[in-house]
C-alpha cells in the first residue's frame, strides 16, 4: 500500500482496513495478515501507557512506537501527531513530523484542519503525506465538553462538511472521520476525491479504523461502535490462569520443558 493506494481503493470500490498497534509483537501478527493499514494512534496513551485521554502522549512516545512497529512489519504505517505538535508553529511540526517519519512512518495523521491549514499545506510540500482526522478529533475532546458524537446539527454538519473540503484541498491524502452521524459520513465519502475511513461513522466510508486491543476484546472499552472479534480478556486471563495452577501444582515445567 502506498499514499496512492487510497484513492485507487476509493476509486475502485475496495474498501481499506485499517487497525491501531503499537508494539513489534503485534506488528508482526498483522504482517501476516489481510490487514491493509496500521495506525500508531495516541490512543498508546490509553492503551500502552494507562492514562484516560490522549492529551499526554508525547512525541517521543510516538517516534518510540512507530519504531517498535516498523520493525515488525512492512505494511504503511500512519502514525499520530500528538496534542499541539501542529499549533507551535511549521518549524516545530515539520520537526515532530519528521521524527515520525524518520521512525519508520509512511505518513502522519493530524486532528482537526482549521487554524492550522499552512502547517498542513507544509507538511505536504516537504514530502510528508498527510491524513487528517475530524469530527470526535479526541484532543479536543475539553472543548467539546467530553468524548461526543460531532456534526448532530445542520450547522455542525455543515461546519465538518466545510473542514472535509479544506483537508483535501490543503493536499491531504485521505481522512479520518470519527464518530459523525452515518449519514454526514455517506455525504463527504460522496463529496470528496480522497479516501475517508471512519470509526463510528458507518459502513459507507472508504475503509474503517478499530482500536487493535478493543476489537481483540482486550481493552474492556466496548462503545457500540466497536465489534469484539475476540474475546481476549477472557482467553488471556484463562491461560494465565492455567499457568499459574500449573506452577502452583509442580505440573510446569513436564518433561518437555
Ligand atoms: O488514536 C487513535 O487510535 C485514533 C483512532 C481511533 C482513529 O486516532
Amino acid at each position: 500500500m502506498t499514499t496512492l493506494d487510497f484513492s485507487a481503493y476509493k476509486r475502485d470500490g475496495k474498501k481499506i482496513s485499517m487497525i491501531t498497534c503499537y508494539d513489534s509483537t503485534f506488528a508482526k501478527i498483522i504482517d501476516q495478515t489481510d490487514i491493509d493499514t496500521i495506525l500508531i494512534g495516541d490512543s498508546c496513551s490509553m492503551v500502552m501507557h494507562g492514562e484516560s485521554t490522549t492529551i499526554p502522549a508525547k512525541i517521543e512516545w510516538m517516534a518510540e512506537h512507530t519504531r517498535s512497529v516498523r520493525n515488525g512489519t512492512s505494511k504503511f504505517i500512519v502514525a499520530d501527531m500528538p496534542f499541539l505538535t501542529t499549533r507551535k508553529g511549521i518549524d516545530y511540526a515539520t520537526d515532530c513530523a519528521g521524527k515520525l517519519l524518520q521512525a519508520g512512518a509512511n505518513a502522519v495523521k493530524i486532528e482537526g484542519v482549521f487554524g492550522q491549514e499552512e502547517v498542513l499545506r507544509h507538511l505536504v510540500m516537504s514530502g510528508i503525506p498527510v491524513m487528517a482526522h475530524l469530527g470526535l478529533t479526541p484532543q479536543f475532546y475539553q472543548a467539546f465538553g467530553g468524548h461526543k458524537m460531532q456534526g448532530k446539527t445542520e450547522q455542525a454538519a455543515a461546519k465538518i462538511m466545510e473542514e472535509a473540503k479544506l483537508a483535501e484541498e490543503v493536499g491531504c491524502f485521505s481522512m479520518v472521520l470519527e464518530c459523525i452521524p452515518h449519514d454526514l459520513a455517506t455525504k463527504i465519502t460522496q463529496a470528496s476525491g480522497i479516501a475517508t475511513i471512519g470509526i463510528g461513522a458507518g459502513v459507507n466510508c472508504d475503509g474503517q479504523v478499530l482500536v487493535l486491543q478493543d476489537m481483540l476484546g482486550m481493552s474492556g472499552f466496548k462503545p457500540k461502535f466497536v465489534k469484539q472479534y475476540l474475546q481476549g480478556l477472557d482467553l488471556i486471563k484463562n491461560a494465565m490462569n492455567q499457568y499459574a495452577h500449573e506452577v502452583s501444582e509442580s505440573v510446569f515445567p513436564g518433561e518437555a520443558n
